[in-house]
């Protein structure tokens, strides 16, 4: 069975499917567009990541393919409808990583809230020996407006109930079984909020969703996380407000064009920024990569992944 590796995968699961499938990575290959020329009918899988995901030209260039399976949660880089079009079935990794990404939005909260990177900073530079440094913004008992209730937006919800918090987020449409409120309006829950966490699915859909009215509606005693996608938070638009203190600071997973963080954003105190990390950590890649093969596996068993892409 051969299968195309065309993402960033785990050396250990890329070892793994080695192991069963007769695998090639796309990155390998010197001229890419000449391998898939003439190999690209070869292929019956393809295996990718959330960050590189599969483009309609690289389905398109794979005429025998029948599966997908992508490391990450995130579908905005693969081009699902293209793939359900033809009868490809998409293979992702949701629900085992809801809890480390839900981690991670809580790390960014308190952290920027309480300026606990800005005073480790503070403290190499020995700062703390010449005065004290300036007072936090308290997390208990806060607003905290999540942009997206998805699965990963419920357990961001769950973590601030011991943080006695009060929540209410944005979808397009009420949730039917969870006890937060919803509002209909992205304004009013900016406005609203203390906390606006973003973790709704990227893409064209909600690119650009919290743009320079959002970010002043959540005004200067409101703090922005972002753990979904870059491309959902107007980065322009962001790095004005925090420069002109027009919101009171930013955590931040990801960015619009990743690895590629804006310069504005390196010099100021009330941002935290991370390398996309959210999913990060042993035990969440593990049960991804092992996602990724049961995906596959399941598939060429059943006709169906374990964990499948909804209808585009
Ligand atoms: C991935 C992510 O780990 O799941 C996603 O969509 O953004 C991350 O969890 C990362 O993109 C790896 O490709």
């Amino acid at each position: 069975m051969k299968l195309l590796n065309a993402g960033r995968l785990p050396a250990a699961l890329q070892a793994r499917l080695a192991a069963a499938y007769d695998l090639t990575t796309l990155s390998e290959q010197a001229d890419r567009a000449a391998f898939l020329a003439a190999h690209g009918a070869d292929f019956v899988g393809l295996a990718t990541s959330a960050a590189v995901g599969a483009d309609a030209a690289l389905i398109a260039a794979l005429p025998s393919l029948r599966v997908i399976s992508s490391f990450g949660v995130g579908l905005d880089k693969i081009d699902v409808a293209a793939a359900q079009a033809l009868g490809i079935v998409v293979g992702y990794t949701p629900d085992v990583l809801n809890d480390c990404v839900a981690d991670t939005a809580f790390g960014l909260l308190i952290d920027v809230a309480r300026g606990f990177n800005a005073a480790d900073r503070f403290v190499r530079r020995g700062e703390w020996l010449k005065g004290t440094f300036p007072l936090g913004r308290k997390v208990s008992g806060a607003r905290l407006g999540l942009v997206g209730m998805g699965r990963i937006g419920r357990a961001i919800a769950q973590r601030s109930t011991g943080f006695e918090m009060d929540v209410r987020y944005h979808a397009r449409r009420p949730v039917a079984d969870v006890p937060w409120r919803h509002e209909a309006q992205l304004l009013e829950l900016a406005r609203w909020a203390d906390f606006l966490v973003v973790i709704t699915a990227g893409g064209a859909a909600t690119r650009h969703l919290i743009n320079a009215a959002v970010l002043d509606a959540l005004g200067p005693e409101g703090y922005l996380v972002n753990v979904a996608r870059g491309s959902v938070v107007d980065e322009a638009a962001l790095v004005l407000a925090l420069q002109q203190r027009r919101i009171a600071g930013a955590g931040l997973d990801v960015f619009e064009n990743e690895p590629q963080v804006p310069a504005a954003l390196m010099v100021l105190d009330n941002v935290v920024l991370l390398p996309h990390v959210a999913s990060a950590t042993h035990q969440t890649r593990q049960a991804m990569a092992d996602r990724v093969f049961d995906n596959l596996h399941s598939f060429f068993a059943t006709g169906q992944p374990v964990s499948a892409a909804p209808a585009a």
